[in-house]
């Protein structure tokens, strides 16, 4: 493991994900899915396109994973923030934290890491992209100097109801 990564506290450790991780990663990452307008689809995640999800983040060294008494409680991934070459140098993030361990840190844990990762190769700025009634991680990317950008009104659906956009946006260098 990479120690530059790994962050711990009394409660929580973040290290690199593995891809034994990507049974429990798909676990969270569908119970927002059915859940949840974090996530703006309604198609659980297959444990095959898990495993395939996953391996390309651990191809380039961006997903973390959360553990609190050995088990994984919360991943974080980064990306392109769009395709086009053009955009190399800016990453969107993704932080999801089991809905028993909410409000303990280790969305903040998890969030830090991917932060000092991302800067750390070599890139420029770090995107989120966030249901705009979604408070909780509204005040977690707050917290660590993301700005608003603004808000796109009725980009996304589900449930039934249209989603606003709200991108926040963090210099990593
Ligand atoms: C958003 C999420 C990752 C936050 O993780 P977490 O471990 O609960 O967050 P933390 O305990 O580190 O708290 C971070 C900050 O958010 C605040 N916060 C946490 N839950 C909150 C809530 N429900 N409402 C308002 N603020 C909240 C905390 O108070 C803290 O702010 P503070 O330092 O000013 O007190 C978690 O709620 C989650 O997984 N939600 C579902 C998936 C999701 O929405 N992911 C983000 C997609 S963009």
């Amino acid at each position: 493991m990479d120690p530059i990564y790994e962050r711990s506290s009394a409660a929580v450790t973040v290290r690199r994900a593995l891809p034994g991780d990507a049974e429990a990663v798909r676990a969270i990452r569908n119970h927002a899915i059915e859940h949840s307008t974090a996530l703006w689809t309604q198609t659980p995640q297959s444990s095959p396109e898990s495993v395939a999800w996953l391996a390309t983040h651990l191809e380039r060294g961006s997903a973390f994973v959360a553990e609190t008494a050995g088990d994984v409680a919360g991943f974080a991934v980064y990306g392109p923030w769009r395709a086009l070459d053009g955009y190399r140098y800016t990453v969107e993030d993704s932080v999801y934290v089991r809905e028993d361990r909410h409000g303990l840190g280790i969305g903040s844990a998890l969030l830090a890491a991917l932060i000092d990762s991302a800067g750390a190769a070599g890139h420029h700025v770090m995107i989120a992209g966030i249901e705009a009634g979604n408070t909780a991680s509204i005040r977690l990317h707050e917290r660590f100097g993301f700005q608003h950008v603004g808000t796109v009104p009725e980009v996304g659906t589900k449930f039934g109801r249209w989603l606003d956009l709200t991108l926040m946006r963090l210099p990593l260098t």
